[in-house]
């Protein structure tokens, strides 16, 4: 693998992202409603959910204007449901991407309503007007991302998250709150990257990228559970030791955090096992994203 054009490929998806966020975002929404969905969306997030978007579709060969806007719809959906996160009715936060959260900053209701606002923004992305994205696929895309984000995804498993503060979850119970409300949109991810394929995908492919998309969604919570205890407030730029301080159930609190460490080890060998079954896809920028899952320090 090459690091040094990985880097350079990150940069310039990251830069992509951001311009056609920057300029899809509408500025002129009714009472500064924009102003709050732009300042939720643009803020210094990592990207990793638009990464494995155009990851997976480099590595199918996809339809590029597609994979990008599934990337922008994915990260504003990942906006929307960390304005939700962090509002006093749930995890309370103050600090996000280094600034104050939305509410703290534009007061509840409307950050409330900005969130709301970037979820069906979302779905305007992903079916522009013009004949640049297939009918089929754009309804593919809708679909997809619909499913990760909803009942039986993000959403469901904020809904399991919230209740279970001061709770003891068994293994299989934290693994489907995790893979649930975090694991459900980096799989759906790969999956909408993957869905702008060209040419259809063997079984086997499409099979081996869920699994793929399983383990390192599900490895993504872990190591924020981690870092939650192991990293400071100014390395996160969100408060660092939030969990134990509201007692919620992590994989740390579990495991403790070298049965955590070794889970994420174990998570990142069957990612990297998943994609040895996707022949003859270019998964190589997929490989060094599951490395970046594991080895991330913010
Ligand atoms: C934070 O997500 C919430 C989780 C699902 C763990 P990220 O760690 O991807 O946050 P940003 O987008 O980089 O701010
Ligand atoms: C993931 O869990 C939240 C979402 C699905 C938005 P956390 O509540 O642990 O995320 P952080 O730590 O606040 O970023
Ligand atoms: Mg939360
Ligand atoms: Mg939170
Ligand atoms: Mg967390």
């Amino acid at each position: 693998m090459n690091e040094r054009a990985f880097a350079a490929w990150c940069e310039q998806q990251r830069g992509r992202v951001e311009t056609a966020l920057a300029d899809w975002i509408p500025v002129d929404a009714p009472a500064h409603l924009g102003e709050v969905m732009r300042y939720a969306a643009l803020g210094a997030g990592k990207r990793l959910r638009p990464l494995l978007v155009l990851a997976a579709a480099r590595a199918v060969g996809g339809l590029d204007i597609a994979a990008l806007r599934a990337a922008c719809a994915v990260e504003v959906v990942h906006a929307y449901s960390l304005v939700h996160d962090d509002l006093p009715c749930m995890d309370n936060d103050r600090l996000r991407r280094g600034q104050p959260t939305a509410h703290v900053r534009y007061g509840e209701a409307r950050a409330l309503l900005a969130g709301d606002a970037l979820q069906a923004f979302a779905f305007e992305i992903l079916t522009p007007a013009d004949d640049t994205v297939p009918l089929p696929l754009q309804a593919r895309l809708c679909s997809l991302l619909a499913r990760a984000a909803g009942t039986f995804g993000m959403a469901g498993g904020q809904a399991i998250d919230l209740a279970s503060v001061n709770c003891r979850l068994t293994e299989p119970e934290l693994r489907t709150m995790h893979r649930l409300k975090t694991g459900a949109l980096l799989k759906g991810s790969v999956r909408m990257g993957a869905a702008t394929a060209i040419h259809a995908l063997s079984a086997e492919a499409r099979d081996a990228l869920d699994n793929y998309g399983d383990a390192i969604g599900l490895a993504y919570q872990v190591v924020d559970d981690i870092l939650d205890v192991t990293a400071n407030t100014g390395q996160l730029g969100k408060t660092a030791g939030k969990d134990a301080a509201t007692d919620k159930p992590t994989y740390v609190s579990l495991l403790g955090l070298d049965g955590a460490r070794a889970l994420v080890e174990r998570l990142y060998q069957d990612a990297m096992q998943a994609l040895d079954l996707t022949a003859p896809l270019r998964v190589d920028w997929l490989r060094a994203l599951a490395g970046r899952v594991v080895h991330r320090e913010r």
